[in-house]
């Protein structure tokens, strides 16, 4: 059994326990010979969570792609930020380093010529809406059908809010979202159904709804730690 703080202990970042358990959940199904990319690391916290789920049912490889050197948002609050010695640290002290592929790079960079089979990828780069908008173009189009993604901060932070609702809202090609927390997760399909989009449309209008009381909660109880 996967214990979130136990496995994350002394690791900073902003995942909630839900959250990484929906991680290391969806980890355990992907399938041999799949792999995983994750855009955006900081210190390792979700990427031990894909890591454990990895390490516990078919040891697909996770591409964990960060420059490393913090978003807009980090860079004002530390000023200077290298992350890349302690996620390494943090990767191997949690054991899962063998499954971890890091990628010091950006996530444009990272898609040149990325040619792995991707069953999930897992975004929480940088939240300005235009980054946002270009992950989702760089790497939705190279998940698998029947493969999925999933967007953290996904209805606080107006980048990552925008950049799902709208494809949530018009695409033919997205079915199941769903809502762990602040992860928006969704499945990439050849086509979906009718029912499909009233499905997806009806998330939309939940997820904005939830977001309001979620709002409230994240700021009177706060979950945030470095
Ligand atoms: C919110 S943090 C990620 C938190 C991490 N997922 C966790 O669980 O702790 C955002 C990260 O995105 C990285 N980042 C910023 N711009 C990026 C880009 N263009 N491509 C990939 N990563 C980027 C930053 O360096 C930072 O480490």
């Amino acid at each position: 059994m996967f214990d979130f703080n136990k496995a994350t202990e002394n690791v900073g970042g902003w995942l909630t326990e839900a959250e990484g358990l929906s991680l290391y959940n969806i980890a355990k199904k992907i399938k041999t010979g799949n792999v995983i990319v994750e855009v955006g690391s900081w210190k390792g916290k979700s990427t031990i969570c894909l890591g454990n789920g990895s390490r516990d049912a078919n040891k697909v490889k996770i591409f964990a792609v960060d420059p490393h050197i913090g978003s807009s948002e980090h860079q004002k609050m530390f000023g200077k930020v290298d992350t890349f010695e302690e996620f390494k640290q943090n990767i191997n002290k949690a054991g899962v380093a063998e499954y971890v592929e890091p990628v010091r790079d950006t996530s444009e960079n990272a898609a040149k010529n990325f040619n792995q089979k991707i069953e999930f990828a897992f975004i929480d780069g940088a939240h300005e809406y235009s980054f946002v908008k270009l992950d989702f173009n760089l790497w939705f189009s190279k998940v698998m059908n029947g493969g999925f993604l999933a967007f953290h901060d996904s209805w606080h932070f107006i980048g990552p809010n925008l950049a799902t609702a709208i494809p949530l809202l018009t695409s033919s090609r997205i079915k199941n979202p769903r809502l762990v927390d602040t992860i928006t997760y969704f499945e990439k399909v050849e086509r979906n159904s009718f029912l499909n989009r009233l499905e997806n449309i009806g998330f939309i209008i939940y997820r904005t709804l939830f977001g309001i009381r979620g709002f409230f909660r994240l700021k009177y109880q706060g979950s945030r730690v470095i």
